[in-house]
């Protein structure tokens, strides 16, 4: 048995209740028990539709068998071959492997000695800006080299760019045997980057049918990359059926991820907390945050039901790392407008400990800190803005981790992905679609002359805007 601890997370509501914050602001537990019933419909919906439609996410805890004894294979060879690994990819196809590496690797995974990491470095390319694509060149060998081009749709410009300008650079550099360097995780069927992968003969894994980018982490999107540098994936999906079994119930006070997306529909609906920020007090789980971020907004963000009725719904996810925000965002969420909720991440046991030296004993207000520890000063801090928002009658809500590791790391995930679900169901919209984000996908291409008859005529749309005025640019 391998060293993982095995403890659940919780999710703590006490701060957006009324009977902790009061009245004005937080929720009534009348509130939640007059949503029992369209609850119990939600968890019975998402439960109904495990494994079709786009819910195949849920079933990946359970049905990867032979996909992980092959990726794990694939990773020992690339940890063995090769000095670095680049993700190629954006959204659903980078966000979860730069979160899952930040929260269970070393902080400084790529500053270590080689014999320390035991593996690749590992760079996600999520963007497709020139000066971060030369300076990645500047400091990989290309010939020692593994690049994971990853999408879901296989024809994502910003990823098929980077897959053209790295292939042709590996054909001049590496030349026979170039596509050794190239490993594709994509689609079973649609798009470019599959029939490339075919003809080329890449090392392929597959994203199912079933499951969209942004709910793809637990797929080769990341357990590859994860497998590559060293993660215990078998234990992140033991940690996604963990939390799976705590979401059988239709009741909320049994199932987290359901009183979760309640408490956030009775904010957004009728408290009109339109964001919510998500704070982690710990830099490993800085970028859970940003992956949160893309789930709840594209998830949520749309502006037609299911039935066809116009509307504009959805929450606004940003993101505040603790402490650093304190110093920055605070002052905001305690005076400002009473439209937020604030999500902590906090850490119950940090795997480090750092003592703070003692030192200037003529200077109380400094030397009070000596012998504590930084653990203690953080958590201090984090009750301290807790408290903060109390007082000023802000809604809050902690999600401890006992300890960040692949099996809570699992959990976490799976829960975001099934309070999304859930919420999706509550607020009666498609949450795994995303046609907003296609609108300028058409447009971008359109300006870039792409002569498809789609982008012909939303480029001759598009010259229909008003001419700019001179006298706004200054
Ligand atoms: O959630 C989604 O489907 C999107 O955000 C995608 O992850 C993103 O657009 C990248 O798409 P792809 O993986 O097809 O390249």
């Amino acid at each position: 048995m391998d060293k993982i601890q095995r403890e659940p997370i919780m999710l703590d509501v006490n701060h957006m209740m009324s009977d902790i914050i009061g009245f004005q602001y937080g929720i009534d537990v009348s509130e939640v028990m007059n949503m029992m019933d369209a609850a119990q419909a939600a968890q019975a919906a998402v439960e109904k539709h495990r494994g079709t439609g786009w819910l195949g996410w849920m079933d990946l805890p359970y049905n990867q068998a032979a996909i992980l004894e092959r990726i794990e294979k694939v990773a020992a060879s690339v940890r063995k071959e090769f000095d670095a690994f680049v993700v190629l990819g954006i959204g659903g196809s980078a966000l979860g492997p730069i979160a899952v590496q930040q929260a269970l690797n070393h902080q400084r995974w790529n500053d270590l000695p080689a014999e320390k990491r035991g593996g690749p470095k590992l760079y996600v390319e999520d963007n497709i800006d020139p000066e971060r694509m030369t300076s990645l060149l500047d400091v990989i060998d290309i010939s020692r080299t593994c690049f994971n081009v990853i999408t879901k749709s296989g024809a994502t410009a910003e990823t098929m760019s980077q897959y053209l300008i790295i292939s042709d650079l590996l054909k001049k550099t590496v030349g026979e045997g170039w596509q050794k360097h190239i490993i594709a995780t994509t689609d079973t069927a649609k798009g470019n980057l599959i029939q490339l992968s075919l003809k080329e003969g890449f090392e392929l894994f597959y994203i199912p049918d079933s499951v969209g980018g942004r709910f793809s982490e637990l797929t080769p999107v990341g357990l590859l990359p994860a497998a590559v540098c060293g993660i215990d994936i078998r234990a992140m999906l033991e940690g996604a059926a963990a939390m799976d079994a705590r979401c059988k119930s239709g009741d909320v006070w049994k199932n987290p991820a359901l009183l979760e997306a309640v408490l956030q529909y009775i904010a957004m609906e009728d408290r009109h907390a339109n964001v919510q920020v998500i704070m982690p007090y710990a830099d490993s789980l800085k970028y859970m945050a940003d992956w949160f971020c893309q789930l709840w907004a594209e998830s949520l963000g749309k502006n037609v039901t299911r039935k066809g009725m116009a509307v504009n719904l959805g929450q606004t996810p940003t993101k505040a790392l603790g402490v650093t925000d304190q110093h920055s965002q605070l002052q905001l969420y305690t005076e400002g407008p009473y439209d937020k909720v604030i999500t902590f991440l906090k850490v119950g046991a940090f795997r480090d400990e750092v003592t703070i030296a003692h030192g200037c004993e003529d200077f109380k207000d400094v030397a009070f800190l000596g012998g504590k520890t930084l653990n203690q000063l953080l958590d201090a801090e984090l009750h301290g803005t807790e408290y903060a928002l109390y007082r000023a009658g802000r809604m809050s809500q902690t999600i401890t981790l006992p300890q960040v590791n692949a099996y809570t790391i699992g959990q976490l995930i799976y829960f975001f992905e099934m309070a999304t679900a859930y919420a999706g169901e509550l607020l009666d919209i498609d949450a795994f679609n995303q046609p907003g984000v296609e609108e300028s996908k058409i447009a971008s291409y359109a300006v870039l002359g792409n002569t498809s008859a789609k982008y012909v005529k939303k480029a001759a749309e598009m010259k229909g805007r008003p001419n700019l005025v001179k006298r706004y640019m200054l």
